[in-house]
């Protein structure tokens, strides 16, 4: 297929790319760079360096199979200060997409959504079914999108399925996250190890789980890369397909600072600090439609490997 992948030289997007092209598809990225990296675009994949408002018709006009749609602004706390941004950013320009996919005939599309669209939760893992009350204007802006997108595919007949990550991690050979602003817990930990930080601050040791901290459901990129592969050919016109992604697995932050430590062969000091707002105790994700729809099933489940590989890609590129 002839794919646009919106946001290819941002972390989960590039990966994305990478992956699509070696199952011999044709990529073309869309991305301004705000917060990508052009050389994150994979070898062979042109790069059209703009902004969806200004550039999405232009490019689709040139006859697409289908849109993965991962450009977006993704900081929590970010988007609790600067709303404006999240709304226009993420809402406005994804309707700017879908008006485009519309007006050129674009028949398929994949979004990237967010298990932050359920807030949180009442009963864990979470399932599709469960309530959608975000608690931050990120996860506010993706749902808001995901009711868009339901209502095109009735409609118009898009083709959709939207992906409801959960934590991220990980990387893929030279494909990885780097983030100017690093909020991102495990990315964090291999700055300490790195020595570009003193600590990891672990926010709370008095939560309801079993060693006090916060419990998470941490999917390798690669599981979830491949998911997107699964989406696309699953894609039913006039539907509009919702899975949650994540390994099933639930991790403590004390878990994944022992597995860093491990990985790594440095003590890694980590003080407790207050709880961060807006942190649920407990977020795993059940990914039953995913895996008997989609036919998917994470394969790199394993915490230790899923840290190596972030960590192989974090010592790459400080030795660049
Ligand atoms: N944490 C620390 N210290 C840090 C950073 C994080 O203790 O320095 C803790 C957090 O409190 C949380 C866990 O590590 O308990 C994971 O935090 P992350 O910031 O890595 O990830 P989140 O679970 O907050 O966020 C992820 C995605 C979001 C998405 C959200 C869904 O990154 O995009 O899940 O709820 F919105």
């Amino acid at each position: 297929m002839k794919l646009l992948v919106t946001g290819g030289a941002g972390y989960v997007g590039s990966v994305c790319a990478a992956r699509l092209v070696e199952s011999g598809h044709e990529v073309v990225v869309l991305d301004d760079l705000s917060t990508g990296h052009a050389d994150a675009v994979p070898d062979g994949v042109r790069l059209v360096e703009a902004g969806i408002d200004e550039a999405i018709g232009g490019v689709l006009a040139e006859g697409f199979d289908g849109v993965l749609h991962f450009a977006a602004k993704s900081l929590v706390g970010e988007s609790m200060q600067d709303p404006a941004k999240y709304w226009h950013g993420n809402v406005v320009t994804s309707l700017r997409l879908l008006d485009a996919m519309r007006e050129h005939g674009t028949p398929r599309l994949v979004f990237s959504s967010t298990a932050a669209t359920y807030g949180e939760p009442e009963q864990v893992p979470i399932a599709e079914t469960a309530p959608t009350r975000p608690t931050n204007t990120y996860g506010a802006t993706k749902l808001a999108i995901d009711h868009a997108i339901t209502s095109y595919a009735a409609a118009h007949g898009l083709a959709a399925v939207s992906l409801r990550y959960f934590n991220v991690a990980g990387a893929y050979g030279r494909f990885g996250e780097r983030h100017g602003v690093e909020t991102h817990l495990i990315p964090i930990v291999l700055q300490v190890a790195l020595g570009k930080r003193e600590q990891v601050q672990v926010y709370g040791d008095d939560w309801p789980t079993d060693d006090g901290t916060c419990v998470r459901d941490y999917i390798h990129v690669v599981d979830l890369a491949d998911a997107h592969l699964r989406a696309l050919e699953h894609a039913a016109t006039g539907e509009h397909r919702i899975y949650n992604l994540g390994n099933g697995l639930g991790f403590s932050v004390r878990q994944v600072v022992d597995a860093c430590r491990e990985v790594t062969g440095h003590p890694i000091p980590a003080d407790v600090a207050p709880r961060r707002a807006g942190d649920p105790a407990v977020l795993v994700a059940s990914s039953e439609r995913a895996r008997t729809e989609l036919g998917w099933k994470p394969e790199r489940v394993d915490l230790a490997g899923i840290v190596r590989d972030a960590w192989e890609f974090t010592r790459s590129l400080q030795g660049a």
